[in-house]
C-alpha cells in the first residue's frame, strides 16, 4: 500500500507540474480560459455538466415529477430518549410505466431552531444499516451520534429507486418514466443517475419540513453510493455539502493516473453495465478519449462544500486518485475567492484536511463507512457552517 501511494504521489507531482492531456476544468470547449465566476457559471459549468450527462451518468428522463407526493408510513414517534422525532415517509411518484416509492427514515433532533441534516444514500441493506427502530445500530448510519451533535439523520435505500442489478432498465424508476427500454438513447440515465435523482426527491421532502434547515443539508454516500452523492451534489445545488466516501472509479478517482490496483473504466462497465450511460462504454481502456476527468465532477460542487474520504487499505478505489481530483478541482473554489483543498500531497492517515471548502481524509483501515468517517464529516460541517 505505501509503495502504491508513493508511486502515485510521484505521478501526482508530475501531473500537477505539467499536466498533459488532462481536460482543463477552467478552459471552455472552445479553448477560452475561464477567469471569472460569471464565465464559470454561465459557460463552463453548464458545459461540464453536459459532458458528464452525455458521456458518463446519462440524462434523467424526468426531474421532479408532477405526481410526487409524500405519504407518512406511520405516525411520528419520539425516539432516542426523547431527543429526536422519527419520521417515516414514502416518497411516491408515478409515470406512464407505473409507480415507485422511496421509503425515507428521518431522525430530527428536538431543537429551538431548524437543524442541519445529513442524507445517507444507503447502498447496504436497510434492515441492518438504517433500522428505523434502532434495534440494530450500525456505524454505517450512526443516527444517535448525528442527533447528539445536532444534525438530523436521514437515510433511504438506493434499491427503492432502482434495484442494483442489470435488468435492461425494465424495473425501478427507469421503467416508471420510460416503460419501453428499447428506445433508450446512448445518453439515457443509468442507475447511479437514478439513485442521485432519488436523493433529490428526499430534498424535495426536506423542503416541506420546517424543523430542518434546508440551507445546511449534506448528501453522503459510500462507494457506489459515493459516486451517487457526487453526481447528486453536481446536479442539485440545493445540497450545501456533498460527501463521497471511498467512491473510487466513476466517483472521485481521477482516471488519468497509473493506479494498477484500482478499478478501471473497462472493469466497472463490465461488472456493472447498468451504472453509467451506454456512451461511457466507449471509454474502457480509452480513458484519454474521455472529455472529462473526475476532478471536473468535484468542481461542479463549487463553491459549495465538498468532501472526499479514502481508506488506506482501499487500493481498489485508488486513494491517490481520489485525492488528486480534489486538488485539481480546487482552482474553481479559488475563482470564488475561497480555498478549495488545502494540502499539496496525500496526507498521512487519520490527519484530515479541513481548512478549505474541499475536505479530505485518508482513514486507516478497509473499504467501509465508519464512525470515524462520520465524525470527520460532522467536524467539517461544524467548521464550515
Ligand atoms: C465494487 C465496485 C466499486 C464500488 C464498490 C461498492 O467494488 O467495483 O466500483 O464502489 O463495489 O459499491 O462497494
Amino acid at each position: 500500500m505505501v509503495a502504491t501511494v508513493m508511486a502515485a504521489i510521484t505521478v501526482c507531482a508530475a501531473e500537477s507540474g505539467a499536466p498533459t492531456g488532462v481536460p482543463d476544468v477552467l478552459k471552455t470547449v472552445a479553448g477560452k480560459p475561464v477567469t471569472t465566476v460569471e464565465t464559470w457559471e454561465q459557460v463552463r459549468r453548464p458545459e461540464v455538466l453536459e459532458l458528464f450527462k452525455t458521456h458518463v451518468f446519462g440524462r434523467n428522463a424526468v426531474e421532479r415529477p408532477s405526481t410526487l407526493r409524500f405519504e407518512p408510513i406511520e405516525p411520528d414517534r419520539e425516539m432516542m430518549e426523547g431527543k429526536a422525532l422519527r419520521k417515516r415517509v414514502n416518497i411516491r411518484y408515478s409515470g406512464p410505466g407505473g409507480e415507485g416509492a422511496i421509503a425515507l427514515t428521518a431522525f430530527i433532533p428536538k431543537a429551538a431552531q431548524p437543524v442541519p441534516a445529513f442524507v445517507l444514500i444507503c447502498n447496504r441493506s436497510s434492515a441492518k444499516h438504517i433500522d428505523p427502530d434502532r434495534l440494530t445500530k450500525n456505524p454505517f448510519f450512526p443516527a444517535e451520534e448525528l442527533v447528539a451533535r445536532g444534525y438530523a439523520a436521514l437515510a433511504f435505500h438506493n434499491g427503492d429507486v432502482d434495484p442494483d442489478f442489470h435488468d435492461g432498465f425494465t424495473n425501478g424508476v427507469h421503467a416508471v418514466f420510460q416503460p419501453d427500454p428499447s428506445v433508450r438513447k446512448p445518453d439515457a440515465w443509468g442507475t447511479i443517475a437514478a439513485w442521485a435523482w432519488g436523493a433529490s426527491r428526499v430534498m424535495d421532502w426536506i423542503e416541506t419540513q420546517p424543523t430542518i434547515d434546508r440551507t445546511r443539508v449534506g448528501v453522503v454516500g459510500h462507494s457506489r453510493g459515493g459516486k451517487t452523492a457526487l453526481w447528486c451534489g453536481a446536479t442539485d445545488t440545493r445540497f450545501a455539502l456533498t460527501i463521497s466516501n471511498n467512491s473510487g472509479c466513476g466517483g472521485a478517482k481521477f482516471n488519468r493516473m497509473a493506479l494498477p490496483k484500482s478499478e478501471s473504466i473497462a472493469r466497472i462497465n463490465k461488472s456493472f453495465p447498468h451504472w453509467f450511460c451506454t456512451n461511457y462504454k466507449q471509454y474502457g481502456d480509452n480513458e484519454d478519449a474521455l472529455p472529462v476527468d473526475q476532478h471536473m465532477l468535484v468542481a461542479l460542487i463549487a463553491p459549495r462544500l465538498a468532501y472526499v474520504a479514502s481508506a488506506t487499505l482501499d487500493d481498489w478505489a485508488g486513494q491517490p486518485g481520489e485525492f488528486h481530483s480534489c486538488l485539481l478541482a480546487s482552482p474553481v473554489w479559488r475563482l470564488y475567492g475561497q480555498q478549495g483543498l488545502v494540502g499539496e500531497t496525500l496526507p498521512a492517515p487519520d490527519t484530515p484536511l479541513h481548512q478549505g471548502r474541499v475536505g479530505y481524509h485518508l482513514r486507516t483501515g478497509k473499504h467501509d463507512l465508519t464512525l470515524y468517517d462520520w465524525q470527520r464529516f460532522m467536524d467539517f460541517a461544524d467548521k464550515h457552517k
